[in-house]
């Protein structure tokens, strides 16, 4: 099908039930559809929206376009949890259906206010020039879950900006509200972040950019994040543009974190000490990440899995992409980021199996030889060994989603270039991490069916890989010159 801007943006109620309808057959009968992720029931899923706490459940949103697997008129689709595992679908939460947002109802943010649900999120509006004019824009959800629409947008595009000026997220700090947009400034044509400060979600000043680093973060940041970890102001956000030599990465475009001392958002300073600029995850496919601090006192992460501006296998089958594993995120002693999954995560395991090192069988180790879609595999190598851990391996011995390690040289490689259908290999097949040498590894893996999210060193690094195993690749095997000695656990993993 040929997707022209007018078939994108046509409005939902002219495409008839029945289109939608066998839309949604197609993804759930799909060969790499998701069991214990959450995925579009049809069409394109982006970014997490809304991710909060609120009225007995954890809400998130995702940026929906379901009718194709094509960037084009999004909504927000509602999901909501009891324990950040088990996800319930309530459908589309908001409509892109007024002047405001008429051309989507782009990325944003809610927080708990009062009894209600406060929604700050992008309206993206197109003029018939098809020049776009964006807007902050509020709502309201009610313990009934219905959304109601503020009518006028709360913050306009000032002249400073250019039209890329999105994806605000609400936060109430020091008794205030903020409101942190991804910007690009109109003069220098570079990425910013943009800051609000609100004393009543109604009226909004402009405080100018945070200044968070000296360095240019490329034409546009998407989905900035702020969030404070043992009082430490920790900012994600997605440069788009940005030079490789300030933080090296190979996706088409990075997501990214910074830890800082203090931030002052009155003044718009981001203090760090470290002015390290790091990679959220190591590998493929993770970005638009939200996290918020929740009332629980922890801070969760989402991410969408799935990148802009790229094909994926799935196209061919009418859906496309699927978001993360919700993580919990800790800061160590040491200042470091940590990424783990949520307890719950852990009653999804059945039938776990004990793995150890099988001892005079050297060169190739089978660990399981029918993993089924689903699992969660825990491992640790011993220092100084080096191997390939293969994935998800077919019988005849060529394919498999490769994990290549090196436990003297600190290094590990997720190598999805013959792990079934490959796709975007314009960005490289291999992706490389590097963690402490001599030491062990532990590795905590989780696949579900078309995605594979590993936990490095207690989440110390993460790796995430779309990938999609042709039939019969479902076997987890050892291969290495001399003996490796390993130990763990095989869980496979029930869906939700
Ligand atoms: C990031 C993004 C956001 C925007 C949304 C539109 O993936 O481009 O900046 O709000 O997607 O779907």
């Amino acid at each position: 099908m040929e997707w022209s801007r007018e078939l994108r943006y046509k409005p939902y109620a002219d495409w008839g039930a029945k289109t939608l309808l066998d839309l949604q057959a197609q993804a759930a009968c799909s060969d790499y559809k998701l069991g214990y992720h959450i995925m579009p029931t049809s069409g394109l899923l982006n970014d997490p929206n809304g991710f909060s706490y609120y009225n007995g459940y954890w809400h998130v949103f995702y940026q929906s376009y379901p009718f194709g697997p094509v960037h084009g008129l999004k909504s927000w689709n509602h999901m909501r949890s009891k324990n950040l595992v088990h996800w319930e679908n309530l459908g589309i939460g908001l409509n892109p259906d007024f002047e405001y947002d008429k051309n989507g109802a782009y990325s944003g943010s809610a927080l708990q206010v009062g009894n209600k649900l406060f929604i700050m999120y992008n309206g993206n509006s197109r003029d018939e020039n098809w020049v776009r004019h964006p807007y902050q824009l509020g709502a309201w959800m009610d313990e009934n879950n219905r959304i109601e629409k503020l009518p006028e947008p709360l913050i306009t595009q000032p002249d400073h900006i250019t039209e890329h000026f999105r994806d605000p997220q609400i936060i109430k700090h020091k008794d205030e509200y903020y409101a942190i947009i991804g910007a690009q400034d109109a003069t220098q044509k570079d990425g910013r972040i943009s800051i609000y400060r609100s004393k009543d979600l109604k009226n909004f000043e402009d405080l100018g950019y945070l200044h968070f680093t000296d360095e240019n973060m490329g034409y546009m940041i998407e989905c900035p994040s702020l969030v404070f970890i043992n009082d430490k102001p920790v900012l994600i956000f997605c440069p788009q543009g940005m030079d490789k030599n300030i933080c090296s990465y190979d996706n088409i475009y990075p997501n990214n974190y910074i830890i800082g001392d203090s931030v002052n958002l009155d003044a718009g300073r981001f203090e760090a000490s470290d002015k390290t600029i790091k990679n959220l995850d190591e590998g493929f496919d993770v970005y638009a990440s939200q996290a918020f601090n929740a009332p629980d006192g922890k801070t969760y992460l989402i991410s969408w899995t799935g990148l802009p501006e790229i094909e994926y296998p799935t196209d061919k089958e009418n859906w496309a992409h699927c978001l993360s594993q919700v993580k919990e995120l800790l800061l160590t002693d040491k200042g470091e980021l940590i990424q783990r999954p949520v307890k719950a995560m852990a009653d999804l395991r059945y039938d776990g199996l004990p793995l150890t090192q099988e001892q005079g069988m050297d060169h190739i180790q089978n660990l399981v030889s029918d993993t089924g879609s689903q699992y969660e595999l825990k491992l640790t190598l011993d220092a100084n060994q080096k191997g390939i851990l293969h994935l998800e391996k077919n019988g005849l011995n060529n394919q498999s989603l490769k994990l290549v390690f090196d436990t003297e040289e600190g290094s590990l490689t997720l190598d999805r270039g013959n792990s079934g259908k490959v796709f975007a290999t314009e960005f490289g097949t291999k992706r490389t991490t590097l963690v402490a040498k001599n030491a062990p590894i532990e590795l905590d893996i989780f696949v579900d069916n078309s995605i594979c999210e590993i936990f490095i060193n207690g989440g110390k690094k993460t790796m995430t890989a779309r990938f999609f195993p042709e039939k019969g690749q479902k076997s987890i095997v050892i291969e290495s010159q001399s003996d490796v000695k390993y130990r763990g656990t095989f869980w496979k993993m029930q869906s939700i």
